[in-house]
């Protein structure tokens, strides 16, 4: 898919976007490093857009600098068509004119104030009458799960309440622009997701833009319309969750969104478009298709690393000496059983050891002979002398 065929790009063209984030660079001072490295993105009305990475690759800046919280040293942030900052003509509009909503990543809740006082406050600073408060107060508590704590005391709240009281206060105001940083970090893993729904409810229904902050990819790939993951404050791709899974620009992204089975193979056909047939050492009657990752191209015969996602394989219990076409063959060397599924630790023949989830009600007991089936297509090819990622192997030969 191109990145014009994207139902993103389709639906946006030609729409000016609510915010757009233009070549922002920011560099601490006494850091040899830029925290935020020509960063650019645009967030449409009623799109989630998320920094996803890991801890310290510049997402808070990002959406410290758009709050205004931190100055840029380069680069410019509109809202629609208003100019919020233009560092080459030294324009920053200030924090409290800039209309969005923000929940920190630490929840800060003003500790002297009860829950309504709280939400209530961006409310009366903007001299809105007292029954009309209290309505919107009552209802977007209602909304964020914490109905009748009106009066409670903020310092008498849980730590996932006042993360949701701050949620409340950054949206009472029904702000066009809504930034979010780690905001579901204090909660627990149930309420984790059903406030992920709410918001991208209460997100639709507001038709607002979301900039969202998280290092949580499951988090970034069930609430976004778009990912950008970042790593040292650079974007290392940028586009819908499903092709940040499914066609990973780097092994850096296919690495961090989701998990990996590397196995090692050889290219018997290049195909001019970037799809290759591969076929797996050890395992002369198993050739696959995937998506070439190298910008110098593939030539046939040359050795490669095939990455294929964990629920791409399938673990079978060897159907006897013979090998099936198609099949790999390997030993069970431990079984984990983790709930929802088995993960096997499998000593593939000729390959490396590698993590392969079962089906719970299927059980291969430890030392049992296996066959892998992997999907015939849909697998991406690395050049075999880029490093393996400590993370995709359990040992080397
Ligand atoms: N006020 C500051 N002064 C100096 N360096 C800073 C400051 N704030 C952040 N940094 C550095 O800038 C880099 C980016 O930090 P940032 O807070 O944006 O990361 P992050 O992606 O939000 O990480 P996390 O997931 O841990 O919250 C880090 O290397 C951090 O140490
Ligand atoms: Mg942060």
């Amino acid at each position: 898919m191109t990145e014009l065929q994207t139902k993103r790009d389709l639906a946006t063209a030609g729409k000016v976007p609510a915010m757009r984030l233009e070549h922002l660079s920011k560099t601490y001072p006494g850091n040899p490093t830029p925290a935020v490295d020509d960063l650019s993105i645009d967030v449409f009305e009623g799109e989630i857009i998320t920094l996803l990475g890991p801890s310290g690759c510049g997402k808070s800046t990002t959406l410290r600098m758009v709050a205004g919280l931190e100055v840029p040293d380069s680069g410019s942030i509109y809202f629609g068509e208003k100019p919020v900052v233009i560092s080459d003509q030294g324009f920053r509009l200030p924090p409290d004119k800039r209309e969005l909503g923000m929940v920190f990543q630490s929840y800060a809740i003003w500790p002297h104030m009860t829950v309504e006082e709280n939400v209530a406050f961006p409310l009366k600073s903007k001299k809105m009458q007292k029954a009309e408060i209290s309505e919107r107060v009552d209802a977007i508590l209602e909304l964020v799960g914490l109905p009748g704590m009106q009066k409670r005391p903020g310092p008498l709240l849980s730590g996932g309440q006042q993360q949701r009281v701050a949620l409340a206060r950054a949206l009472v105001t029904e702000p066009k622009v809504l930034l979010l940083d780690e905001p579901f970090s204090n909660l627990d893993a149930k309420l984790r997701e059903q406030m992920r729904i709410e918001v991208k409810l209460l997100q639709r229904r507001l038709n607002i833009a979301v900039l969202f902050v998280t290092h949580d990819q499951v988090e970034a790939l069930s609430l976004s319309d778009s990912i950008a993951l970042m790593n040292y404050g650079v974007i290392q791709q940028q586009g819908e969750p499903r092709i940040l899974y499914e066609e990973p620009a780097n092994e850096f992204v296919r690495d961090f969104v989701g998990k990996t089975v590397l196995f090692k193979g050889s290219v018997r056909d290049a195909n001019p478009s970037g799809v290759l047939s591969i076929s797996i050492e050890g395992a002369p009657n198993c050739v696959v298709f995937g998506h070439g990752y190298d910008p110098d191209g593939f030539k046939s015969g040359q050795s490669v690393f095939i990455g294929v996602r964990p629920e791409d394989v399938e673990i079978l219990p060897a159907g006897g000496d013979e090998l099936a076409p198609g099949m790999v063959v390997g030993v069970v060397e431990a079984a984990l059983f983790v709930g929802e599924r088995i993960e096997y630790q499998v000593k593939v023949h000729e390959q490396h050891t590698m993590i392969v989830y079962g089906e719970r009600h299927v059980p291969i007991e430890d030392g049992g002979k296996v066959w892998l089936r992997l999907r015939p297509e849909g697998h991406s090819a690395w050049p075999s002398d880029w490093a393996v990622p400590v993370s995709a192997l359990v040992e080397s030969d």
